[in-house]
């Protein structure tokens, strides 16, 4: 039988064409040898690469080129003309993160090719492998017939080998990035967003993403058919979606590789080691903080943005939100609606806003008074409607005027349908562009340079992806990039209770989320209930990574709910340590984080609409005793039925024990862990 099966193969093998000269140029493998990544030049001298992980092919052969506009493509008669390779191994503090110290560890490799047709233009592949991520970007030299690159598209393939399922986020739809998951086999895979990331029948994951976005156009992935996935980049208005002069860099193309999802989203450290150091030197003025707003009442149209009777940002309410921040150790307050350019119809023209005058029943310079005087500092907030034409010039007077104030942080929007962003164009004339392409990559950076040199972070909404530019620009504090809690004021439908363990091993892959979780009333516009229970809004705090996390419901809200608050106010937001200790992507998410600088753990856990349980040893708390503050669903409670159930109790435990609770459908737990000491 062996012998006959032997021979058909032979036959069947002799009936397919000969296959291309594969030249096998360089290889190499993660520090710990997990992964492996061979970069070839086949018969036709077309680059191709290909992952394998624990010997077991990931990626296939998958191609590397580039189409231009103005020049023939760079995709085929290449030949290798120098290697070299190195490894790192060094590790580096964050000022403010997931972790204090994140280490780097690598291999890298690259290879410049040529090619051997009469244009002989360069391109210099440098991949690096970690023990769970492989990523790799192109450099282009600078070249006499590459002066200027034109790119019309990137031609970078991932070659997905089996089958698996996919969570993935539509591209190119006109709420940006803010649509819940699809979850669909792999070849189902539409054109995605990045994070994307899939689970394949062996339990391996991989998010494709990428890192260090500067001056160039964000990635998205398409299907191309079965597992055969293709990078495409977001267009311009100018014809190609990158123009650059020779030399540069393209963005690192990123896929993370493990065996589990919690070890996943660990894993999104790499991201960071991507990116170069901090530009800004000290950041001692960037400050990690829980911030109140003027900004739910509006969410829920019983205040408004605009001037009128419903005006929300006035002074008498502002030295209100400020007294009940200062009560409560809350350090930030955001006021929206505080300048002019909200009546009428602000989205869709963004040229109404000023960056600097205020409404007249607004002070300005008293309520940032008022505030530094009980240690709540102002937040800024520029809405710009995408009009980056209309900003860009007068966005340095409006962050001076918040320098001369003392105030430190600046959170921006760019509300406008996908498309619609305004920016002016080398013709002076003004173009529609796409939020993630290279006019908005390079807006952006701007706009955080500009903040930094007047010591103002950045919290954008409606932004560029996050690609880990906050290792470099440690002013960049957090942004959007996915739906936040507004969707549970207004949105259809609402995000379900699936959403947060999407998010978890999917968005937050690339970094810091102002989510503005905490919503006690669970009840949005109207009176309309929240698809959460009361736990699960304390657990956000955790699981939802930020710098800056907002306490984002109305005061009456909170004391009509002392003990859950007593959670937001105890609740850190930096972290010396993040481990996540149980996980599946849209299931479940269990992150252990160590508090920055002090002997103190929080845990936070969401699931999705069904009942989840999960037990979890504590090993990760130091030595000593501890009291577990345990904010949990009750019994019965479930978000559809009894969401506002919640069991509060304290517990004594050690290092030596596990952490066994039940999260109800639409539910969750926070727990604090506070030393006792020996
Ligand atoms: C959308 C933002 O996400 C939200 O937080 C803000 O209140 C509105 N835009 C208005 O700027
Ligand atoms: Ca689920």
């Amino acid at each position: 039988m062996m012998r006959f099966v032997t021979k058909l193969l032979l036959a069947l093998a002799a009936l397919l064409p000969a296959p291309a000269l594969a030249d096998t140029v360089i290889r190499a493998t993660s520090p710990d040898g997990t992964l492996a990544l061979a970069l070839t030049t086949n018969g036709e001298g077309r680059i191709n690469y290909s992952v394998t992980r624990a010997g077991k092919p990931l990626i296939g052969d998958s191609q590397l080129g580039f189409l231009f506009t103005d020049a023939p493509q760079m995709l085929r008669h290449f030949t290798l003309v120098d290697q070299a390779s190195r490894s790192v191994d060094e590790s580096w503090e964050q000022p403010w993160g997931e972790w204090r110290r994140v280490r780097n560890h690598y291999n890298e490799i690259a290879a410049t090719f040529e090619e051997t047709s009469k244009l002989h233009r360069r391109m210099r592949v440098v991949a690096r492998l970690f023990d769970d991520a492989v990523a790799f970007r192109f450099e282009f030299p600078r070249q006499p017939n590459l002066a200027t690159a034109n790119i019309a598209e990137e031609l970078t393939q991932f070659r997905v080998v089996g089958n698996g399922e996919a969570w993935w986020d539509p591209a190119f739809e006109s709420n940006r990035e803010e649509y819940l998951y699809n979850r669909t086999p792999i070849a189902s895979i539409g054109t995605a967003q990045t994070p994307l990331t899939i689970r394949l029948t062996d339990g391996t994951h991989i998010a494709f993403h990428e890192a260090a976005l500067v001056d160039y156009s964000a990635m998205n992935i398409a299907k191309v058919e079965g597992g055969l996935l293709k990078a495409v980049l977001t267009p311009s208005s100018i014809g190609p979606k990158v123009s650059r002069e020779t030399p540069f860099v393209t963005p690192w193309r990123v896929m993370l590789i493990t065996g589990d999802a919690p070890s996943l989203y660990a894993a999104n450290a790499e991201i960071l080691n991507l990116n170069e150091p901090n530009k800004l030197g000290d950041v001692s003025w960037v400050h990690p903080r829980k911030y109140v707003g003027i900004w739910w009442g509006m969410h829920l149209d019983t205040q408004s943005w605009s001037s009128g009777a419903k005006h929300g940002a006035t002074t008498a309410y502002a030295k209100k939100m400020i007294d009940f921040a200062a009560a409560n150790g809350f350090t930030g307050l955001l006021v929206e609606g505080w300048n002019k350019g909200w009546d009428g119809d602000w989205f869709a023209t963004g040229d109404t806003f000023s960056f600097t005058e205020t409404y007249p029943d607004f002070d300005l310079p008293g309520v940032v008074a008022y505030g530094l005087k009980k240690g709540v500092h102002f937040i800024g907030h520029n809405e710009t409607s995408a009009n980056i034409a209309w900003y860009e010039p007068r966005m340095g007077a409006g962050f001076d005027m918040f320098q001369k104030l003392g105030v430190d942080a600046i959170k921006t929007g760019y509300v406008s349908d996908a498309g619609g962003v305004q920016a002016m164009g080398a013709d002076g004339k003004i173009h529609f562009e796409w939020h993630e392409g290279q006019v908005m990559v390079r807006h952006h950076l701007k706009v955080v340079e500009e903040a930094a040199k007047r010591h103002i972070a950045i919290d954008a909404h409606e932004p560029i992806k996050d690609t880990g530019l906050r290792r470099t620009y440690p002013n960049w504090v957090s942004r959007e990039g996915q739906r936040g809690m507004e969707y549970n004021a207004w949105g259809v439908p609402k995000n379900p209770p699936e959403h947060e363990a999407n998010l978890v091993f999917t968005r937050m892959l690339g970094g810091p989320m102002d989510f503005t979780p905490g919503v006690l009333s669970l009840m949005g516009r109207g009176n309309t209930p929240i698809l959460s229970t009361l736990a699960k809004q304390l657990a956000l705090y955790i699981v939802i990574y930020s710098p800056i996390q907002m306490a984002a419901d109305l005061p009456e809200n909170y004391a009509a709910n002392p003990g859950p608050l007593q959670f937001i106010k105890d609740v850190a937001v930096d972290w010396d340590d993040t481990r996540v200790l149980a996980g599946e992507v849209g299931d479940l998410a269990v992150i252990a984080r160590k508090t920055r600088g002090k002997n103190e753990w929080f845990v936070g856990a969401v699931g999705d609409e069904a009942e989840r349980r999960f037990d979890v040893p504590l090993s990760f708390l130091g030595k000593g005793r501890w009291r577990a503050e345990i904010y949990r669903d009750g019994d019965t409670a479930d978000y559809r039925t009894n969401p506002r159930s919640i069991v509060m109790e304290q517990r004594r435990v050690t290092a030596a024990d596990r952490l066994a609770l039940r999260i109800a459908p639409g539910g969750g737990a926070a727990v604090r862990f506070v030393s006792l000491g020996r």
